[in-house]
C-alpha cells in the first residue's frame, strides 16, 4: 500500500486489510523493490508451508499419490476399503493418471505388503513369450528353454501380480489367465504337474472393456472374474486444484534436485496449467515441470519454459470476449473455492445468487458439491 498520508491509522487498516507493508510516498525504488522482494519471499514461505502440510496430510493416507480434489478423495476411499481385502480391483484411467502407482499402493497397504509386487506389462511382452513369462516354464520344452524358469504368478506367490494393460491380452492367454483365476494354480509350458499359487491379482488398462467385449476382442467371463471393485482414475484435466498442488510439488521436486531452490510460476503459467488438457495426464505434468526447472534461468517459470502456449490475452480478442473469460474464470474459481456451495460463491463475488446460477448457465461450469 502505497500513500500520500501518514495516518498510523490508515496504516494499520491497510495491514489489517491484508496488505503486507505501509509505505509512504515519495517513493524511493531501491527501498520499494527490498519491500517488494521480501514480500515475494514471505508469500513463497506461505504457499511452502501450505504445500507441505498438504502434502503431509495426503501421505499419511496413501504415500506419494498426491491429491486433494473430490475425485481423488472418492479414489483414496476405494483404495482404503480393498486395500484389506484380497479382491481383484481393476483400475482404469488415461495414460499417466497413476494407475501404476495406485495399483503399488494397493499392495503397500494390504496384509500382503512384505511379499513381491510384481508388475507384468502385457502389451510389452511378445505374444509367444508371454506364456512362458506368466506361468514359468520347464527346461527343454521349447527351442531357446534351458533351464527350468519360473514365470511371474510364481514369482509373486504371495504377493500381488499387476497385469498391465490388460486390455492387450491375446484370447488364448485370456483363457489360461481365467484358468489359472478359477484354479489358483498354474502350469509351467511343458509341466506336467500344476502348482499351487497364491496371489493377489490387480489389473489396469486404459482401454473401455466394456467395448471390447462387445467386439470380442476381451472375454466377459474374465473380464468380471479381474473386476469384483474397480477404480476409474480421473484425466488430471477433472481434478481442479490438484494440477496446481501437483505441479507445486513437482517443482519443489526437482528444484531441489536441480539445485534451484527459489523459483515460482509465473500467474499466466500458473492459469496456463489449469486450462490445459494434458492429455498425457500426471506424466505429462512432471516432464514438463522438470524440463522447465533445467531451462529456467529466471526465478519465475513461464509458459514458454513449460512448452505451453501463453495464448491467453490476444490483443485481437474483442473486450466483451475477455469480459467473458474473466466472468467465467472467476465463477468457476469462486465455486471451487466454495466448494459448490451457490449463496458462499456469490458473497465471495459479490453478486446475487441468482446471477451466479445464471452465469454457470451461461458458460456451463460443473458445479462440484464437495463433501
Ligand atoms: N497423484 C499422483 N501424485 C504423484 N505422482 C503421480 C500421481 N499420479 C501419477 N503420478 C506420477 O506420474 C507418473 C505416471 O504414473 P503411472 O505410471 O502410475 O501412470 P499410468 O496410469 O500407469 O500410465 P500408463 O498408462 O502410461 O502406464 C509416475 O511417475 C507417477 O509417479
Ligand atoms: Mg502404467
Amino acid at each position: 500500500m502505497i500513500t500520500g498520508h501518514d495516518e498510523k491509522e490508515i496504516a494499520l487498516k491497510a495491514i489489517n486489510l491484508g496488505a503486507y507493508d505501509y509505505y509512504q510516498k515519495p517513493i524511493e525504488i531501491d527501498e520499494l523493490k527490498t519491500i517488494v522482494r521480501r514480500a515475494l519471499y514471505i508469500q513463497q514461505l506461505e504457499l511452502e508451508n501450505e504445500f507441505l502440510s498438504r502434502q503431509l496430510q495426503s501421505e499419511k493416507q496413501f504415500e506419494e499419490i498426491i491429491g486433494d480434489s473430490p475425485e481423488m478423495h472418492a479414489v483414496f476411499d476405494v483404495m482404503r476399503r480393498v486395500s484389506s481385502t484380497d479382491v481383484p480391483v481393476l483400475i482404469y484411467g488415461e495414460s499417466g493418471t497413476g494407475k501404476e502407482l495406485v495399483a503399488r499402493a494397493i499392495h503397500f497397504q494390504s496384509s500382503r505388503k512384505d511379499q513381491p509386487f510384481v508388475p507384468i506389462n502385457c502389451g510389452a511382452i511378445p505374444e509367444n513369450l508371454l506364456e512362458s513369462e506368466l506361468f514359468g516354464h520347464e527346461k527343454g520344452s521349447f527351442t531357446g528353454a534351458y533351464v527350468q524358469k519360473k514365470g511371474k504368478f510364481e514369482l509373486a506367490n504371495q504377493g500381488t501380480a499387476f497385469l498391465d494393460e490388460i486390455g492387450e491380452l491375446s484370447p488364448a492367454l485370456q483363457v489360461k489367465l481365467l484358468r489359472f483365476l478359477q484354479e489358483k494354480e498354474i502350469e509351467r509350458v511343458g509341466g506336467k504337474e500344476p502348482v499351487k499359487v497364491d496371489v493377489r491379482i490387480l489389473a489396469a488398462t486404459n482401454k473401455n472393456l466394456e467395448k471390447e467385449i462387445e467386439t470380442e476382442n476381451f472375454r466377459s467371463d474374465l473380464y468380471y472374474r479381474l473386476s469384483v471393485i474397480s477404480i476409474a482414475l480421473p484425466p488430471l484435466r477433472e481434478r481442479g486444484d490438484d494440477i496446481l498442488l501437483l505441479a507445486n510439488r513437482f517443482l519443489y521436486k526437482y528444484a531441489k534436485e536441480y539445485d534451484k531452490q527459489k523459483l515460482t510460476f509465473d500467474a499466466l503459467a500458473t492459469r496456463k496449467m489449469q486450462d490445459y488438457e494434458w492429455h498425457g495426464n500426471v506424466r505429462e505434468l512432471e516432464n514438463r515441470i522438470r524440463r522447465a526447472v533445467i531451462m529456467s534461468n529466471n526465478r519465475l517459470i513461464t509458459c514458454e519454459d513449460l512448452g505451453l502456449k501463453d495464448d491467453i490475452p490476444t490483443k485481437q480478442a474483442s473486450l466483451s470476449q475477455a469480459i467473458d473469460d474473466a466472468q467465467r474464470r472467476y465463477v468457476k474459481i469462486a465455486l471451487q473455492q466454495a466448494k459448490g456451495n451457490i449463496s458462499r460463491a456469490s458473497r465471495e463475488l459479490g453478486i446475487s445468487r441468482v446471477k451466479v446460477y445464471e452465469l454457470v448457465e451461461k458458460y456451463k461450469i460443473v458445479v462440484d458439491r464437495y463433501k
